[in-house]
């Protein structure tokens, strides 16, 4: 049996909603774009949502809407996909990693703290936090929206993974001035690539539909539409093509009126995944901390041998790693897929070089990195398939 890591969820609906900008001849981001986002921000409360090319676009439109610029510092959790960090990039503002609570995959409040307790670098200050919202389970915003107050700062929720995330009735990427969603096939809901911007500010929202539109003052649907509409719009700010088209948005139209029924059934092998690994010392399930709904757009464990992870070293954390890696590919030659949760951005060439910076400077984004594994997550599992999987990990483990 062939288990995959994900799979969208597709009926003849997606393939009927395709047709329609084909068939009308609009194909860039036009009414059905205008479409998703309506009913994006209907079911995120927001008051304001605006389609990007994908959720790396969307975050860079979030902070130069937000006016982060050379010289300027974001924190960053690094563990995280480094999409979150070379948004920041963009910018030219400087990365500020900060590491993880293994307990949520997600920033450590208390190392946060630290960090903006220690910023008193005049020339260069922190401005803004993106907190990630990793695989589906807001980070603690509640008390990062305190800590945004307290100084200052403007908060980017990188919402990639964070569909039906939620603190409360608040749904993710709305604590925040800004929060980014993403529609890669990874995603609970995909429009093969695609990304969403939330925002309760006007200006925001405003500034946002013109950077992803070259700095266009008027989009090309609104002129189309009006009178003397062969004259190019006004251009006074630097932008980007950042465009969803409207094939992408009619995709997302159709995946949208799913997404409660995909977000339900995902849920369900999660509660399932919950109670069949109960027999597993070596793997840690996912935690919801209470009062949280997780989204589950991917179900990430713990790899541990059964062994206590408090106090972890990087030797213990390297034994353990190559321990997991050889479970992986045992799954793997049985035909169940599995990935590492994500990665640590703080080890990957680009930023180890620039920031100058080593494995164990954040040293549970490390753990989690060489420890994490995905299970295979989606709404159309059968109990055949989810009976293969818990099989597999049985052998895996006990041999
Ligand atoms: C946490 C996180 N941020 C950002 C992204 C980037 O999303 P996209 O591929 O839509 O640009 C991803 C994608 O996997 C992600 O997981």
């Amino acid at each position: 049996m062939k288990i995959p890591i994900t799979k969208p969820v597709f009926d003849s609906s997606e393939k009927e909603a395709v047709i329609k900008p084909l068939d009308s001849g609009w194909l860039v981001q036009g009414p059905y774009v205008a479409e998703f986002e309506r009913l994006f921000a209907g079911f995120t409360g927001a008051r304001w949502a605006k389609a990007a090319s994908n959720c790396t676009t969307a975050l860079h439109l979030a902070l130069d809407a937000l006016g982060i610029k050379t010289g300027d510092k974001v924190v960053v959790p690094s563990f995280t996909y480094i999409a979150s960090a070379n948004a920041v990039e963009y910018t030219s503002a400087q990365v500020v990693f900060c590491d993880i609570d293994l307990a949520t995959f997600n920033i450590d409040v208390n190392k946060l703290k630290e960090i903006l307790c220690k910023d008193k670098d005049k020339e260069k200050r922190i401005k803004a936090i993106m907190p990630v919202n990793l695989f589906g389970l807001c980070a603690d915003l509640p008390e990062i929206m305190k800590l945004a107050e307290k100084y200052d700062l403007k908060v980017v929720e990188d919402s990639a993974c964070g569909l039906g995330a939620w603190i409360g009735n608040k749904h993710s990427g709305t604590f925040g001035e800004a929060g980014c969603f993403s529609f890669h096939p990874r995603k609970s809901i995909t429009t093969g690539e695609g990304g969403m911007l939330i925002t309760d500010d006007e200006e925001i929202a405003n500034k946002v539909s013109s950077l992803r539109d070259h700095g266009a003052g008027k989009s090309d649907l609104a002129r189309h539409k009006e009178k003397g509409g062969s004259l190019l719009p006004e251009f006074n700010v630097r932008g980007y093509n950042y465009r969803m088209t409207d094939l992408q948005g009619a995709l997302g139209v159709a995946q949208m009126k799913k997404a409660n029924y995909i977000l339900k059934k995902r849920r369900e092998v999660a509660a399932r995944y919950d109670e069949a690994l109960k027999e597993f010392d070596e793997l840690i399930t996912p935690y919801v901390p209470d009062n949280y709904t997780h989204g589950y757009q991917s179900y990430v464990c713990l790899f541990t041998n059964g062994e206590d992870i408090t106090g972890l070293n990087m030797e213990k954390i390297d034994r353990l790693n190559v321990l997991r890696n050889r479970f992986m590919e045992k799954l793997e030659e049985e035909g169940i897929a599995t990935r590492q949760g994500t990665h640590a951005v703080h080890t990957l060439g680009y930023y180890k070089r620039k920031y100058n910076l080593n494995d164990e400077d954040y040293i549970s984004s490390y753990a989690a990195d060489r420890l994490s594994i995905a299970l295979p997550t989606y709404a159309t599992m059968t109990d055949e398939e989810f009976g293969y999987v818990v099989d597999g990990i049985r052998r895996g483990i006990r041999e």
